[in-house]
């Protein structure tokens, strides 16, 4: 056992910073055993130097991060602080510095993760960042390393704790989208601004980094078709109870049959509330894998908030640090393949179109055949009429979602279509 301290540099210590902090306190002994060294914290870099952080030595904060990293004597930098700068610089001077990095940022792992894997290995270091997709679920090392030797298909899942808050609220308390959003915010599962996850950029983030490991490729953020979630109403719940679904924001990551291509995409879907995802409340993730000797394999957990985020992330410290020890760096970035990202317009999926529209003859007919002359084929059809108007409830076969778009491009254009109201994707059946 070595007496002699690793030294980390914790940058960043609000929701999950000061988490990290507290558990490498209070179960340092136990750290220590697994690691074969103690682990001390030797700075934490803050903004807001006057803050009081519980449990942590005043005497350690500063807010020159840089500084810090430069010092001279730290091993292991965790960053915490989130966005894009300063943590890529600081993540680089860590590397250029001797130092291994151990990260929860997704959205600067998707954005310039293949520039910060060649600095690691530059410097024969390493970066993990278990914690950077869903929270405290053990799923960027599995598929790095325990299915290194499969070949993964499709993964789909929730990747976003805060926008399956706030869809679970809605559907099962009647919750309004701002009411359950500020309780997210309130509760440390939402961005700095927020926006980042009802608009579904951080799902694109993580989907984008999970494509990347499953299908060893470079998968980046704008290759991920991505849409939100604040345009899901009461009405498309309703419209799900209906059909015996629930709605919930995916990230769906798929290798083309013929291997060549890959797609990667997330919005919102309607899925069965018979499949295991409908199932997943609050701010909870849970992700399928499909792999083709494994199967098919389920990660389910927390997906955002302090403790279960820092769980992730000392889980990292613990493998760092003892690479460390070992003068051995773990698993860098593996995207041997080049396939090309196809787009959405490709992905074959079935579709629920709510229309309104004319409740007079010949209209059924018309939308009909607006579906059938863009090769879309209609699975069921439900009607309520009020007033001279209907509401019209069509619900697709598998089509690409290129033959959709061109479908409702032609409804809209319809005199006795009055609007399209919701067009969703159905999943998982
Ligand atoms: P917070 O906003 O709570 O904390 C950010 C921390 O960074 C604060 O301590 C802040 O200082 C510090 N900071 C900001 N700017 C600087 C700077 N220029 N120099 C030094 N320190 C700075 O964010 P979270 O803890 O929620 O998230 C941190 C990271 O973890 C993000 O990448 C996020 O995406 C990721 N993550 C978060 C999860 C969650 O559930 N919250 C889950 C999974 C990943 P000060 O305290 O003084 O303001
Ligand atoms: N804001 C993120 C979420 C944090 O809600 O999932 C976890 O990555």
């Amino acid at each position: 056992m070595r007496t002699r301290p690793l030294k980390v540099a914790l940058l960043g210590c609000g929701v999950v910073g000061s988490e990290v902090a507290r558990i490498m306190t209070t179960h340092a002994d136990d750290l220590t055993q697994r690691i074969g060294a103690p682990v001390e914290l030797a700075g934490v870099a803050v903004r807001r130097p006057s803050k009081i952080r519980e449990g942590i030595d005043p005497a350690l904060i500063t807010t020159d991060a840089t500084a810090l990293l430069k010092r001279g004597d730290i091993d292991i930098a965790i960053e915490v602080i989130g966005g894009i700068e300063p943590a890529r610089t600081l993540i680089t001077t860590a590397f250029e510095h001797g130092i291994s990095v151990v990260s929860a940022n997704k959205a600067l792992l998707a954005q310039d993760g293949a520039a910060l894997h060649a600095a690691a290995e530059q410097h024969g270091r390493d970066l993990y960042y278990e914690a950077a997709v869903a929270g405290a679920i053990p799923l960027v090392r599995p598929m790095r390393e325990s299915l290194a030797g499969d070949k993964i298909n499709r993964v789909m899942g929730i990747v976003n704790g805060t926008t399956n808050f706030i869809l679970d609220k809605m559907d099962s308390t009647g919750a309004g989208y701002q009411e359950a959003l500020d309780e997210a915010t309130a509760l440390g599962y939402a961005e700095a601004d927020p926006t980042a996850d009802v608009e579904g950029y951080d799902a694109a983030a993580k989907a984008a980094i999970l494509a990347g490991i499953a299908f060893h490729t470079r998968v980046r953020l704008d290759d991920v078709y991505r849409e939100g979630m604040t345009e899901v109403s009461a009405a498309d719940f309703a419209s799900a109870k209906r059909m015996g679904c629930t709605i919930k924001l995916l990230a769906i990551l798929e290798r083309a049959a013929d291997g060549e291509s890959v797609t990667a995409r997330v919005h919102p879907a309607m899925i069965p509330l018979s499949h295991p995802l409908a199932s997943v409340r609050e701010a909870y993730n849970a992700v399928f894998v499909e792999a083709e000797a494994a199967g098919r394999l389920m990660f389910y957990g927390p997906g955002a908030g302090g403790a279960p985020t820092a769980s992730a992330v000392l889980g990292d410290l613990v493998a760092v640090a003892r690479n460390k020890l070992a003068e051995a760096t773990g698993p860098g970035e593996s995207a041997y393949t080049q396939l090309p990202v196809s787009p959405m317009g490709d992905v074959v999926t079935r579709y629920h179109i709510s229309l309104d529209v004319a409740d007079k003859p010949g209209v059924l007919a018309q939308v009909a055949t607006t579906f059938a002359e863009h090769g879309v084929s209609i699975d069921t059809v439900r009607q309520q009429g009020k007033d001279g108007e209907a509401s019209l409830v069509v619900v697709t076969h598998r089509a690409a979602d290129a033959a959709l778009s061109g479908t409702v491009e032609a409804l809209r254009k319809l005199d006795t279509v009055r609007g399209v109201a919701s067009i969703m994707r159905v999943e998982g059946e």
